[in-house]
C-alpha cells in the first residue's frame, strides 16, 4: 500500500499509546482513521488529538475479544467511512507475572486480547478487504517478546503466537495484493502499566502478581519514560506498511540477544549424516520458505545500498581538523 491518502484504517487499541500514535500519523497522511478501544476515556482523550480532523477520525467502543461487537464496529466503520484497507491489530494487556503463579483467569483473559483479538480482527476485516478487491494491508502489534520471550509467560506465549499466525498469513494474501506485517517493538513510552484497570470482571480470579520492576507505579516513573515515542512508532509503521515489511522492527537493541536465540536454536540441531531423503521429501512445504529468502534478500541489498551511499558521502566530506581549516574550506566551497 504505497498510497494510502484517502484509504480507511481500523486500528484496534487506537485510543492510546502506539494505536494512537498510528491514528495521528495515518491521519496525517490523509487516511481515515477508525480508533477503536475498550476504554471511554481513552477515546475521549485521544480526539483531543484531533483536532479540525476529527471528520476523518471515527472513535468506537469496543472489546477486541467480543466477536459479535467487532462484527458491529466494522458495519460502522463501512458506513461512515466506506471499504477498509488497514487493519491494525495493535489492542493488547501487558499481563505479567511468573507462570508459577497464573490461574485459569490470567491465561483466558490474557489469550483472549492479545491472541484472540488479533484472530477476531483478522476473521472480521479479512473477509471484507478480500471482497472490495482494492488490496490492502493487515498489521498486528506483537513484541519483542514474541521474538525473544522474556518475563511474562501469558504475554510471550500470546505474542509468539501472532507472530507464527502473521508468518502463515503473509504468503496467503500475497496474491490477493494484501501485505501482512508484523510489528515487534520494544519499549515505548505508553499507558500499557495500567493493565489491571482493563481486567473484565469474569477473569477476576488471579494470584498473577507481577514483579517489582514491572509494577504499574514503577513502570510508569522508572521504566516507561525513557521508552519510545508513540509518534515515532506510528511513523515507522507506516513506512513498513507502505514497503510492505514482513517484520517491522524498531529497536536494535534486541539484535545480540535475538542472534543468541537463532544461535542456540540452531546449535541444538544435531551432527549427523544426511537425512534420510524420503523424510526429506516428505517435509518439502515445510522445510523452507520462499517467503524468508525474499525478505533477507531485499533488506540485505537495501542495507549494501546504504552502507554503499555512507561511504560515499564520508569519502566526499572534508577531513576538518581545526576551525581555521574549517573556515577555509567553506570559502573554498562558496567559490565554487
Ligand atoms: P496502551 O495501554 O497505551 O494502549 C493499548 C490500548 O488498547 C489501550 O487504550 C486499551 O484500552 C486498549 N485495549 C486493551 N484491551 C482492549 C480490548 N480488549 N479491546 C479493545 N481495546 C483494548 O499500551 P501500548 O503499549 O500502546 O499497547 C499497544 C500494543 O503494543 C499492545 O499489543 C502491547 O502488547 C504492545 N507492546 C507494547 C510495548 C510497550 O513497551 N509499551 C512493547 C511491545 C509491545
Amino acid at each position: 500500500m504505497k498510497e494510502v491518502a484517502g484509504k480507511v484504517a481500523f486500528i484496534t487499541g487506537g485510543a492510546s499509546g502506539m494505536g494512537l500514535g498510528m491514528a495521528r500519523v495515518f491521519s496525517k497522511a490523509g487516511m481515515k482513521v477508525v480508533i477503536a478501544d475498550v476504554r471511554r476515556d481513552h477515546l475521549d482523550s485521544a480526539m483531543e488529538h484531533f483536532r479540525g480532523a476529527e471528520a476523518g477520525v471515527l472513535p468506537l467502543q469496543v472489546d477486541v475479544a467480543d466477536r459479535a461487537a467487532m462484527a458491529r464496529a466494522a458495519d460502522e466503520t463501512e458506513r461512515a467511512f466506506g471499504k477498509v484497507h488497514i487493519l491494525c491489530n495493535n489492542a493488547g494487556v501487558g499481563i505479567v507475572g511468573p507462570l508459577l503463579d497464573a490461574t485459569y483467569d490470567d491465561w483466558d483473559w490474557g489469550l483472549s486480547v492479545n491472541l484472540g483479538g488479533v484472530i477476531n480482527g483478522v476473521q472480521t476485516f479479512l473477509p471484507r478487504i478480500r471482497r472490495h478487491g482494492e488490496g490492502g494491508h493487515i498489521v498486528t502489534t506483537a513484541s519483542m517478546s514474541g521474538l525473544l520471550g522474556g518475563v511474562a509467560g501469558i504475554y510471550v506465549a500470546a505474542k509468539y503466537a501472532v507472530v507464527g499466525f502473521m508468518e502463515t498469513l503473509r504468503p496467503e494474501l500475497e496474491p490477493l495484493n494484501i501485505g501482512v506485517s508484523v510489528f515487534c517493538p520494544g519499549l515505548v513510552n505508553t499507558n500499557i502499566h495500567e493493565v489491571e484497570k482493563l481486567r473484565p470482571a469474569k477473569y477476576a480470579h488471579t494470584t498473577y502478581k507481577a514483579p517489582a520492576e514491572t509494577r504499574a507505579e514503577f513502570m510508569k516513573a522508572k521504566i516507561l519514560p525513557a521508552g519510545m515515542d508513540p509518534l515515532e512508532v506510528g511513523e515507522r509503521v507506516l513506512r513498513g506498511i507502505r514497503r510492505n515489511d514482513l517484520y517491522i522492527l524498531t529497536h536494535p537493541e534486541y539484535e545480540p540477544g535475538l542472534r543468541e536465540r537463532f544461535a542456540a536454536i540452531l546449535a541444538s540441531f544435531p551432527i549427523e549424516g544426511p537425512p534420510p531423503p524420503a523424510r526429506v521429501a516428505a517435509e518439502a512445504v515445510v522445510l523452507r520458505h520462499p517467503m524468508f529468502a525474499a525478505q533477507r534478500d531485499r533488506l540485505l541489498r537495501e542495507r549494501a545500498k546504504q552502507a554503499t551511499k555512507r561511504r560515499a558521502r564520508s569519502a566526499e566530506r572534508p577531513r576538518v581538523k581545526s576551525k581555521r581549516t574549517a573556515r577555509r574550506v567553506t570559502r573554498r566551497r562558496k567559490r565554487r
